[in-house]
Order: structure tokens, then sequence, then C-alpha cells
């Protein structure tokens, strides 16, 4: 069990550097074994999922290593297409396996993903697809078997520009006969990144990044690198808590328009935002104002996972905010804990409106996911007293040495494992 102790009220001040992108990391590992290649990969995190997915590749019979923040695949020497429940259990994105195995072997077997509880996350969108592939799938209780001779390239439309799906499909597109086109794809940066990867793969992919993905081609590079993007929502986080605590923070290594949204928002909420291409200052005066409504949507709209630490930077915003959450359906777990801090939050259905109040006083919270239990730590700073937060590993899966990153810029935190 993590505990976080925190003592709010101090302001953030200084430089920090932003880790790279937990969520570009994860589908940029699975990608690696569609083709016998080595990849040393730079900028990656070190987290629990992370660790995960090269556990994966290593029960594959593929080498990974991770030293410091590089990492080392060779999966010249895959010889499994199977991947154990308990492995699969770890991370929900170790469903992106699926199509990369597919591309790699014509085969696949693998167990129904684990992850956070944000509610029901089906992958109906990337079995429909798959199939329309010409793959064949058997779903027998949790357990999943892809077969496919020979994928087809063909039109996908997606009903959602599902993260997952996207990413699992372009994977799987790699080995398919003729041109696949993804019509109504994500957009996210961490799309591109995978589109990038496979480009210095060799592969042939156009237009990730926007809503139309062509894919036509295989890989043929026996040897690349490449540098994970930074990760906008920890970059958001960072922000967020700054705007909270008051301060002045200076994030580096970001690319400011992947959280565009997000800076949007707190300037608006009246902190001063300066960017340059890779850096973000954000100053606050600790007194923020309500933003009024705010929605999250696809990429390029405001990104669900930095929802609550958002709601945990306007707290004590004069006024009122709304939130509405278009993406997940469970995703306002951290009230409860918020409230005990003395947060006026009430939730109806997919929105929530916050009452910024004078004082947040300390208290004894769970953490009730990754991004929630972020929020509570946002809150904490921001908070009178001591916070403490029991939490069962869920922060630490996505923000790599937060708390002593958080206490180089001046604020009272530690974590006791
Ligand atoms: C990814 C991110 C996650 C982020 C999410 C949305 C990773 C490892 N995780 O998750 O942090 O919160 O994007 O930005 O990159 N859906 C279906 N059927 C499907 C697939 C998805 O109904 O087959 C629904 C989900 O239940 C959810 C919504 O679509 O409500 C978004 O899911 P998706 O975009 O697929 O998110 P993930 O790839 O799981």
């Amino acid at each position: 069990m993590d505990i976080w102790h925190i003592r709010g009220g101090n302001r953030l001040e200084g430089a920090c550097f932003v880790q790279g992108s937990k969520n570009a990391s994860l589908p940029i590992i699975a990608a690696a074994v569609i083709s016998p290649a080595r990849s040393e990969l730079m900028n990656v995190p070190q987290l629990r999922d992370v660790d995960a997915s090269l556990r994966i590749l290593r029960h594959l019979g593929c080498t990974a290593e991770q030293i410091g923040n590089d990492v080392y695949i060779d999966s010249g020497p895959l010889a499994e297409n199977a991947i154990p429940h308990s492995l699969m259990l770890e991370m929900r994105s170790s469903v992106i396996f699926m199509g990369a195995l597919l591309a790699r072997c014509g085969e696949a077997r693998l167990s129904l993903p684990g992850g956070c509880q944000l509610g029901r996350r089906p992958i109906d969108i990337h079995l429909a697809a798959l199939r329309q592939m010409g793959a064949e799938i058997e779903e027998n209780g949790g357990e999943i078997s892809c077969r496919a001779v020979r994928l087809q390239g063909t039109q996908l439309h997606l009903p959602f520009p599902s993260v997952g799906a996207t990413e699992n499909i372009m994977l799987a597109a790699t080995a398919a006969e003729g041109e696949t086109v993804i019509h109504g794809a994500a957009r996210e940066p961490e799309i591109a990144a995978l589109g990038e990867y496979l480009r210095r793969m060799g592969c042939r992919i156009y237009g990730d990044g926007t809503d139309t993905i062509v894919i036509q081609g295989h890989a043929c590079e026996p040897e690349l690198s490449y540098r994970i993007i930074p990760d906008r929502i920890v970059a958001s986080t960072f922000a967020c808590a700054a705007a909270a605590a008051g301060g002045d923070v200076e994030l580096r290594g970001v690319d400011p328009e992947h959280f565009s949204t997000v800076l949007h928002v707190l300037k608006r909420a009246g902190c001063d935002i300066m960017c340059t291409k890779r850096s973000v200052r954000v100053r606050s005066g600790g007194q923020l104002t309500a933003v009024g409504d705010i929605c999250t949507r696809p990429y390029p709209g405001f990104p669900t996972d930095a929802q609550p630490v958002l709601m945990a930077a306007l707290l004590k915003a004069r006024g009122r905010t709304v939130i509405t959450e278009n993406i997940f359906e469970n995703r306002y777990r951290q009230v409860p804990e918020l409230r005990r801090l003395g947060a006026d939050i009430s939730t109806s259905g997919k929105t929530a409106e916050i009452w910024g109040v004078d004082r947040l006083r300390g208290a004894s919270l769970t953490a009730t996911d990754l991004r929630g239990g972020a929020a509570m730590i946002v809150a904490g700073l921001g908070a009178e007293g001591e916070t403490v937060i029991c939490d069962d590993g869920h922060v630490t899966r996505g923000y790599e040495h937060f708390d002593s990153r958080l206490r180089a810029l001046g604020a009272d935190i530690y974590l006791e494992h």
C-alpha cells in the first residue's frame, strides 16, 4: 500500500522536467513485435505498466529491458502468440497485443484486459474491425482467440474514435493485403506517435493524427530508434497543481499543443500561461475563478484523463463550474473523497457541479483510480493541514517520481511504501 502524506499550503516554484508518455509507450512496446526488429526507445517512463508490457514481450520470447528511461527490444526471437491471464490482468492496454500478434503470427490468444475501474470498457469496436479485416475471433468467457490466414485491407468506419481500437487496427493492418483505411479514427497525439514509430519500422502509414488513417504496408527496417513523446496528462497535472497551490512553475520537455485545451481553461481561471515550443510556464496567485462549462471529448477536445485533476484545481475557484464527462461513465469516483476535504461538488449522471469554497482542510482519503488519486494529491496541495491518501498503487501506475518532482518544486509531500 502506498501512503501519500501532503501538507498543503506551499507555493510551487521552479522548473520540472515532464516524463515521457505512458499511453504512447505502451502501444509502441506492443508494436515492436510486428516484425523481427531491434528497437531502441528513449524517454520511456519507469512505471509498472511499462514493466508489465516488457514482461509480456519476454513471455513471448523477445528480449526486452529497461535501463533508466531507455528501453531495448529485440523481437527477432518471438516464439509465442498467447498471453497468460495473469499478465493481461495487469493493464488494459495489453489488448493492443491482439493486433500486433495477429500481424506477426496470424494468431493471438489472450484474455479480456484489466485496468482502471472507470465503468464499462468493452472492446467491441476492436473486435468488429479485426473481423471485418478477415480475422476469425472466438470469445469464450474472458478468453479471446483470433486467427487470420491472411488479413485483408478494407474500409473501416469506427462508430466512436476509440484510441485503443485505432491502435489495434493500425498494428493489424501493417500485415494486411492491400490498403486499410480507418474512417473516424482517434486523433490523439499518441496515435500520431504510434504512426511515426511504425514509419521508422518501414511501414507505409498516412494521416495518423487526423480522422482518416491509411495503412498500406509492411515493416522492413531491422533496427530503429524512437523517442517517446512527452506525457500531456502528467504535464496537465503539474499545471493544475501549480494552479491549485499557487506558484510559478515551468514545465520543460513538453509539447504545449498537446494539452492546449487544459492550458486554455487554466488561463480562463486566472492563471498566467506562457508557452515556448518545448516549455510552459504557469503562474497562479492561488485564487482562481470558476470557468463555467467544461466538456470532455475525444482529442482535440478536453481530455477525460485531465478532468479529475482540473476538477481538483477548481475546488476553491470563485463561482460555479460544471463538468460534463462524455467519455467514461464512471469518472467521478474521486468526488466523495474530495468532499472530505470540504469541496462542494454534486454529481448527476454525466455532470458534476462545483461551487468554489473558501478553504479546503486536510483529511484522510483513499485513491480510487490513477487520475482520481492524482486529483486528490492536487487538492491536498491546496488544502490547509495534512492530507493522507491511502493508495493501492494507482498513482504510481502513471506518474514517475511524482513525490520527488513535486518536492523539488517546494511541495511538502512524501510517499511511504
Ligand atoms: C485510452 C487511454 C486512456 C484514456 C482513453 C480516452 C491508453 C493506454 N489509455 O484508453 O488513458 O482515458 O484512451 O482518451 O492509451 N469503447 C467502446 N468499445 C470499444 C472501445 C472503446 O465502447 O471497443 C468506449 C469505452 O468504453 C470508453 C470510450 O469508448 O467509454 C473511450 O475508449 P477508448 O478511446 O478506446 O480508450 P482506451 O483506448 O481504452
